[in-house]
Formats: C-alpha cells, structure tokens, sequence
C-alpha cells in the first residue's frame, strides 16, 4: 500500500491491480483475470460479456445470496431457480437437467459454490455442453477450497470471486471475474471502465459501468493472498472443533462435505432437528445474540424471497427445510478453542 501511494498510483487501474490479476491466475490456474469493485460486479460482466438480456432466462441456485441473483435482473433476464441437492446443499443437477428440458430461453447457469463448498461441476458441466449454455461459476464464498483437487475457480466458462470483508481474505470490498476466454475478459475490461473506446477522447459506443478495482486495494488483496492457505487451514480446524464438540448431539448434524472436493468451510452450518435435539435453531441464534455473539440462519432460499416471487423454480423443499432448521455459527480464521467451547456452551445450554 505504501508503494501505491508513494507511486502515486491512487487510481482504478495501476501495477497493483495488474500484479494481483496476475497472482489469482497462477492461484487458480486460469489464464484471464479482471479485478473488479466487487463479486456482483464480476458476475453482471459475466452475464453481460455473454449477451444475456431481455428475453433471455438464467438458471440460478436458489439456495444463495441475493448478489448471485440480481445480476440477472441488472441485465434484463429472468432467473430460472434450482434447488439445493441435500447430499452436497449446492445446485441439485437433476433439477438443472429438467430446468435446461423445459426452459429453451436459459443461455447460461450460475451455479454457486456454497458456504465455501463447490458444486458438482461434472454434472453440471455436462448439461451445460449437453443444451449449448455458458457456466457461470460463483466462487464469490469458496474461493481456496477444491474441486477434483484443482483450485476452486476453474470449473465455469467465467468464474466469480468476492473479496467483500466478510469473507476468507478481503480487500474490504472487491471481486474478480475470470476465463480461459481471452476475448470474455477482454471485453469486460473494457465495460468495467465506462466502455471508452481506443481513441483519444471519450467515444463511447456501447453502455458501460464503473466497476475496477482500486491499485490500493488490490495492494491489500496481494498481501490477503500470502495468508489465503493458513486462512483455509484455520477455518477448516473451527469446522473440525465444532465436530468434534458437537459430535453426540443427537438431532444436531452439519454441512455435509461432498466427496469430490474439499471445502474452505467459510462458514460452519449445522441442521437442528428440534423433535430430537430438545432445541431449535431460533432458540440457539437468540441464546447466543444475549451474549452478544452473532449466528445466523441460513440463507433464505431466492424462490422464497419476495423480490423473485414471479420467477419460476425447480424445488424438491431442500433449501426450504434447510433454512428453517439451520444455523452459521461463528466460523471467523481468529476464533480460539476456548470461544468455540463457550459458543457450544450456550448452545448446549438451550436443551430442554
Ligand atoms: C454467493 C455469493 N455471490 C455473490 C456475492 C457478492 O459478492 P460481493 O459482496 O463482493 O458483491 C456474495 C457475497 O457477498 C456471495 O456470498
């Protein structure tokens, strides 16, 4: 940051910002990066640098963030949602393949890589090949975990990562789109500067948005990235201590980590069952909100929300109980045993 600023580079663009495109693509084993102002941000790019708009469909994994799903609204298209698979919560493939058979219109899929967990891109990989639609990858909460042991963030046609401050390393706030399009990122370069045209004065012949990432941050993304593994590693032993802690908890049980990757395990979510466990989730968040320790539920499924009500979806009721019944405890990389142990201590205080 010091260079940034005694370099004068105080500017969306700047050797900091060239350098961290070029560390997440060596990290990522993708060889096209753009640094943006945030992960939405890389994933309208995505949508749009694909001509996606009015009239077009996008499926979506409903069980997610909002930002995974308004992107399609920024761009005109109407989201197609996709139930959560319970063996691994990320997109249910067998839903997608009947989503792709009954919705001609969908020209792309954005599949989200849950709680830091990825999807499972075999399948998913072949549907979209199979109906001839681009695979947009959220990677926006996973991004140091695995899939098929690669890097999370090669498996989409263009990936998204987010360095918002609530995830694994942060520039405070901040995102990346990635391909092996060169032309993709190019493209989305250009948009993400007000689409300025190669000539000397402004000359602007398509819309274009303000969307780079600061050279100060990305000097801070740069230094986030030498600590990414031992971030990974942290939050992956919280996960494994709350197994641990809660493992004969009858009615309590976790995220469960699918088998064909490893998570960064962001966020640690366990499933209460109330009829077994003497407590529910509610009873636990409000537990813990006394002493004045955040949890939170689950993400609120996007076919529930209000704002999407009109979209249709594709649901067997996984994400829906999930939400219900689920809990984030507190997953953060600096968390020590004897805080998880008092956290577990007042969760465990709520059986009746
Ligand atoms: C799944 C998912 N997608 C997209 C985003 C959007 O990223 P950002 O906050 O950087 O815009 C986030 C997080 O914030 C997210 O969790």
């Amino acid at each position: 940051m010091t260079d940034a600023i005694d370099s004068n580079w105080v500017a969306p663009l700047g050797p900091q910002v060239d350098a961290f495109e070029a560390e997440v693509e060596a990290l990522v084993g993708v060889p096209h990066a753009l640094a943006l102002s945030s992960g939405t941000a890389a994933l309208h790019l995505a949508l749009v640098v694909l001509g996606i708009g009015v009239g077009d469909e996008v499926a979506c994994s409903s069980f997610t963030f909002s930002a995974s799903a308004n992107p399609i609204a920024y761009a005109g298209a109407t989201p197609v949602f996709v139930d959560a698979d319970a063996a691994t919560w990320t997109m249910d493939p067998a839903l997608l393949e009947q989503a792709l058979a009954e919705h001609p219109k969908i020209r792309a899929v954005v599949a989200v890589d849950l709680y830091g967990q990825c999807c499972d891109y075999a399948r998913i990989r072949e549907l979209c090949d199979r109906h001839e639609v681009a695979l947009i990858q959220d990677a926006a909460e996973s991004l140091g975990a695995t899939y098929r042991g690669e890097p999370s963030g090669g498996q989409g046609d263009l990936t998204a990562f987010s360095f918002n401050g609530n995830k694994v390393i942060t520039t405070s706030g901040g995102g990346m789109l990635l391909s092996r399009h060169r032309d993709w990122i190019d493209h989305a370069r250009k948009l993400s500067t007000q689409a300025r045209e190669m000539v000397p004065h402004y000359e602007h012949v398509e819309i274009g948005f303000n969307y780079r990432l600061s050279n100060l941050l990305a000097a801070v993304g740069r230094a986030q990235l030498t600590v990414l593994p031992e971030r990974v590693v942290a939050r992956r032993r919280v996960n494994a201590r709350y197994r641990d802690l809660l493992a004969d908890v009858p009615g309590l049980s976790f995220m469960p980590e699918a088998t064909y990757g490893e998570s960064n395990c962001w966020l640690t979510c366990i499933v209460v069952d109330p009829a077994e466990a003497g407590t529910d989730r509610e009873t636990i968040r409000q537990a813990l909100e006394l002493e004045d320790i955040e949890s939170r539920p689950l993400w609120k499924p996007m076919h529930l929300q209000p704002v999407f009500r009109d979209a249709p979806a594709y649901d067997r009721e996984v994400s829906a109980s999930l939400f219900e019944r689920g809990l984030c405890l507190p997953s953060g990389s600096g968390l020590t045993d004897a805080e998880q142990q008092r956290v577990v201590g007042i969760l465990l205080s709520t059986r009746s």
